[in-house]
């Protein structure tokens, strides 16, 4: 037995990046899995062969009615919701001091980077509270803890999702759930291939170990943050910085 076998686990940008190898390290270990992303066409090219444990669902993630008719759809066919890992973000324009960012441009990473969590864990939660159980992983960020120079947007929309953390951590303590943020430096990923050399180089000029985090070592902490034995933390924003945060 693996440890996620018969677990029913959410993954949310699942289609590349982070999202991706953590929901390929799951289903390896045996679970059943939800695939959420809005590229429908990348999900289904990166999950083939484990029909019986994968439904795919191309939707919105700031769409709350599309989320919570997604969650349903994974209710409906595997059962129960056993695990969240919110994925899905994006960085927004970067490169930019304050003055110069556009507050529709700022409005749309928080719908994408706090607004999905939010929806995601709002319908999931009576989920695991139904079975006394549950996992939710927001994937915040450094940028989050720190604030990183050149990305209002997305710092403070990460900012926003450690703040979440702490509070459902604290609202769901003594229900079996945990909630707990991951907060990774810099991970190559297309989401960092995006982003202005200048803006990257910054970043990754901040850790301490003079390299970039690989997707491996992202899934390996994820998977040990949604695993059963991961018990007694809960609230937390976990360090995967190289180095960079020490608090
Ligand atoms: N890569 C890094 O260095 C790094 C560092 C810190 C934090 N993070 C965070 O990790 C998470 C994953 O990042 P990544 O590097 O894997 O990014 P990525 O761009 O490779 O993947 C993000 C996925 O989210 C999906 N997505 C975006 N908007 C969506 C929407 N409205 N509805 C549904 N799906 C949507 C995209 O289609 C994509 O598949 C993000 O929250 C990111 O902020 C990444």
């Amino acid at each position: 037995m693996s440890s996620f076998s018969n677990q029913v686990v959410i993954v949310t940008g699942a289609a590349s990046g982070l999202g991706l190898v953590i929901a390929h390290k799951i289903l390896n270990e045996g679970a059943y899995v939800g695939l959420f992303d809005i590229n429908e066409k990348a999900l289904r090219e990166h999950f083939v062969d484990h029909e019986k444990y994968e439904e795919l669902i191309g939707l919105d993630l700031t769409v709350e009615s599309e989320v919570e008719a997604a969650v349903t759809r994974i209710v409906e066919r595997f059962g129960k919701i056993d695990v969240l890992i919110n994925c899905a973000g994006i960085t927004g324009a970067t490169n930019l001091k304050s003055h110069e960012v556009s507050t529709e441009n700022l409005q749309k990473v928080f719908n994408i980077n706090f607004m999905s969590s939010f929806y995601t864990a709002k319908a999931v939660l009576p989920h695991m509270l139904a079975n006394n159980y549950g996992r939710i992983l927001h994937i915040a960020s450094i940028a989050g803890k720190e604030g990183n120079a050149g990305m209002l947007a997305y710092s403070a929309s990460k900012a926003a999702v450690i703040g979440m953390t702490k509070v459902q951590g604290k609202e769901y303590a003594e229900t079996g759930i945990t909630v707990n943020a991951l907060a990774p430096a810099v991970i190559q990923t297309p989401l960092v291939d995006a982003m202005p050399e200048t803006q990257v180089k910054y970043m990754t000029d901040k850790i301490p170990m003079k390299r970039t985090g690989t997707l491996e070592e992202a899934a390996n902490m994820a998977a040990f943050i949604v695993s059963p034995e991961c018990s007694f933390t809960t609230g937390f924003t976990f360090d995967l910085s190289g180095g960079r945060a020490t608090y």
